[in-house]
């Protein structure tokens, strides 16, 4: 099976794609596939990389060559939907949640409006959009504090691995963090700070027969307080330890599983997903966000969780393979 590792792309996490992507290409089972690394350049234009050497073409030839595409894109342009269509007018399979599941949960405001319709807990939050920013900034701060309070975290709606994410305990701050997520989206999310524990939980297969992984918690040390771009990536590990399982209650962990498989099925989920929440003390788990293309770096979450259910990092990525293809 000729096995297209689409990734790169044109957003803000294509970094962090291309690291993924390397480690799929190292560990893929190549007994079982031919994996061709195809890049998604920053001028669109996709390289296609063969034994021959690095060929140049449209998304169409390159699209061409291969029989199934193992997607390890995030971001813009990657993660929602944009690519997941042209794979499916392409009539070519591919790993992970369909066109309209990427569309929703890549943009973290339709995310919170989805959480609302169903009632699912999250922290409270106010939507800005650039416009009306740009018309009456103080205006849009002292309601954002009215409502919230300064603590607060700020993120450009559409993209991931932190970026452009910062946490508020001021007006100043927040003045600046608008400032920073606007320079990246035209729409931002402010959320209520809300104090707790960060617990991720990963699901594995099609909505209508999955598994739930085991839960993650981020235990952070060395005074780091948030997951910011350079705990997730950076070389410094030190300030970062994974738990797995969560240490929280089994009521809460059961209430994790419950509340991500229900929007798991809902959403008619392919592939895989991973839930992020908060657990704060009372021990009623708020949704954070979905992610729909999860990092498969070798500081990724989702692969760790993976390991402690028994499916090693080859496995994983056969079993997305297969379950796209069947
Ligand atoms: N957005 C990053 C890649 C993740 O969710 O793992
Ligand atoms: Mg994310």
């Amino acid at each position: 099976l000729r096995l297209g590792v689409l990734h790169g792309g044109w957003s803000s996490e294509r970094d962090v794609s291309v690291s993924s992507a390397q480690q799929v290409m190292r560990y893929i089972d190549r007994s079982a596939y031919d994996p061709i690394a195809i890049e998604i350049r920053t001028d669109h234009l996709w390289s296609v990389h063969t034994d021959e050497g690095v060929r140049t073409t449209t998304p169409s030839e390159a699209l061409a060559q291969i029989d199934a595409a193992l997607l390890v894109l995030h971001g813009i342009g990657g993660e929602d939907g944009i690519v997941q269509g042209l794979l499916e007018a392409h009539g070519v399979p591919y790993t992970g949640p369909k066109v309209d599941t990427s569309a929703i949960f890549m943009d973290k405001v339709l995310s919170k409006w989805q959480f609302q319709i169903h009632q699912i807990p999250t922290p409270d939050f106010v939507c800005v959009n650039r416009p009306r920013y740009l018309d009456m900034e103080d205006r849009v701060i002292a309601d954002l504090i009215a409502r919230l309070g300064t603590r607060a975290v700020i993120k450009p709606a559409r993209h991931g691995s932190s970026v452009g994410v910062s946490v508020t305990t001021s007006r100043a701050e927040i003045a600046a963090g608008l400032e920073m997520a606007f320079a990246l989206d035209d729409r931002v999310l402010v959320e209520r700070f809300v104090h707790g524990t960060e617990v991720q939980v990963g699901i594995l297969g099609h909505w209508s027969d999955y598994r739930v992984l085991p839960t993650l918690e981020l235990d952070f040390r060395d005074g780091q307080t948030w997951f910011d771009h350079e705990t997730k990536y950076g070389t410094d590990r030190s300030r970062i330890h994974f738990h797995i399982p969560a240490r929280v209650s089994d009521q809460a962990t059961d209430r994790l599983a419950a509340l991500a498989s229900d929007l798991y099925e809902r959403y008619r989920f392919t592939g895989y997903g991973r839930f992020d929440f908060l657990v704060p003390d009372d021990g009623q788990p708020l949704l954070l966000e979905i992610n729909t293309i999860t990092g498969m770096t070798p500081s990724s979450t989702y692969p760790l969780m993976a390991q402690h259910a028994g499916i090693s990092y080859p496995d994983l990525l056969s079993e997305l393979v297969e379950q796209a293809v069947q």
